[in-house]
């Protein structure tokens, strides 16, 4: 009987040390401690001894069954704060990580925020907005405005030719015609919108934004281009920017002339973002040519016009600071959220 009790004894050692779970654990206690486990047997079989034998055995039996509880109590002890401990482990806060912004809300480009304070400050006074297309008839965007298929001032935009007579436009010029070519004056519009030159650099992109301007009414003359882009430009750079008209070329326009804005940054001391001059050129502009009154059906002895034609991205990078018109397009989230 004593060796049964040793036997039982290792047994329970040697399986306890390579018990893995607490089911494990468990069917052991029912193996040794059940109802019908072998150490319940063994109190059991307490009966079949001798009167002199039987405290003794019972004593052995009973020391066993209390060492063989204390055993499991202490697997099973040490179970629970291993389970305990990988819980934590699994369930670990990292207080020190910023949570996704649940009320994060999106934000307007700096190009449609360009555009629209543009907008703003033509439809103040008392400029429509008209729309043209982007696929664009050849007759519209040069032919009305006085660019004749061989004439030369073509080489100023590398233009994207669909067919012989279908492009994507080079420029919002050609709703200039679209309009005069369906409203009576007097015509005050803009038109803003996407158009497209083969050209790909720091300042240059393949597609870009224009804003086209035009005025026809009677009488009007240089001074009210002068008055209308002085306002613009007070409006949208600041209120103490000058201005200063330059004389240039654009077959629409006769005279032509591009405008300088005195710099936003030094104020005409000259820096980097005017490369010294104290000055930064904004748009081109001009008095209708009377060509292209005519061309569109508006009779040029009655009727006279200025227009002008703005870059958007280079109102949006000289406003915002931004040194490279591709950076506009990445839309790299980082840079964009700058303009909330
Ligand atoms: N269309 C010209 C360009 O893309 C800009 C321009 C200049 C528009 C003078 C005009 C204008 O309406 O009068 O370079």
């Amino acid at each position: 009987m004593l060796e049964k009790l040793k036997e039982i004894s290792d047994a329970v050692s040697e399986r306890l040390s390579a018990v893995a779970s607490l089911a494990e654990l468990s069917d052991l206690k029912v193996r040794y401690l059940g109802k019908n486990g072998e150490i319940t047997a063994l109190l059991k079989g307490l009966k079949n001894c001798s009167s002199e034998e039987r405290p003794v055995v019972g004593k052995r039996i009973n020391d066993l069954r209390q060492a063989v509880e204390k055993m499991l109590a202490e697997k099973e002890e040490k179970f629970a704060a291993f389970l305990k401990e990988k819980k934590l482990k699994e369930e670990e806060i990292d207080i020190t990580l910023s949570l996704p912004d649940k009320n994060a809300c999106g934000s307007l480009h700096p190009l449609t925020l360009a555009k629209n304070e543009l907008i703003q400050a033509f439809t103040g006074m008392g400029f429509s907005v008209m729309e043209g297309v982007e696929v664009e008839e050849d007759y519209y965007n040069f032919q009305l405005l006085n660019i004749p298929a061989d004439h030369p001032a073509r080489d100023m935009q590398d233009t994207f030719y669909i067919t012989d007579s279908i492009l994507l436009r080079t420029q919002t010029s050609a709703v200039q015609a679209r309009t005069m070519l369906t409203q009576k004056p007097p015509i005050r519009i803009i038109c803003p919108g996407k158009v497209y030159r083969a050209d790909d650099d720091a300042t240059h992109s393949p597609m870009f934004h224009q804003m086209e301007g035009l005025v026809v009414d009677k009488n009007i003359n240089i001074c009210d281009l002068k008055g209308c882009l002085d306002e613009f430009a007070r409006n949208f750079f600041g209120a103490d920017t000058k201005t200063r008209l330059r004389p240039s070329f654009f077959p629409f326009t006769e005279p032509s002339m591009e405008m300088d804005v005195s710099c936003f940054m030094c104020h005409g001391k000259g820096c980097r973002l005017c490369k010294g001059t104290g000055w930064i050129e904004v748009l081109g502009a001009g008095i209708v040519n009377p060509v292209v009154l005519q061309n569109c059906g508006i009779d040029p002895n009655e009727y006279s016009g200025f227009a002008f034609g703005i870059g958007i991205e280079r109102c949006a990078m000289l406003k915002y600071g931004i040194p490279d018109i591709r950076i506009l397009f990445e839309n790299d989230l980082r840079f964009l959220r700058q303009y909330k």
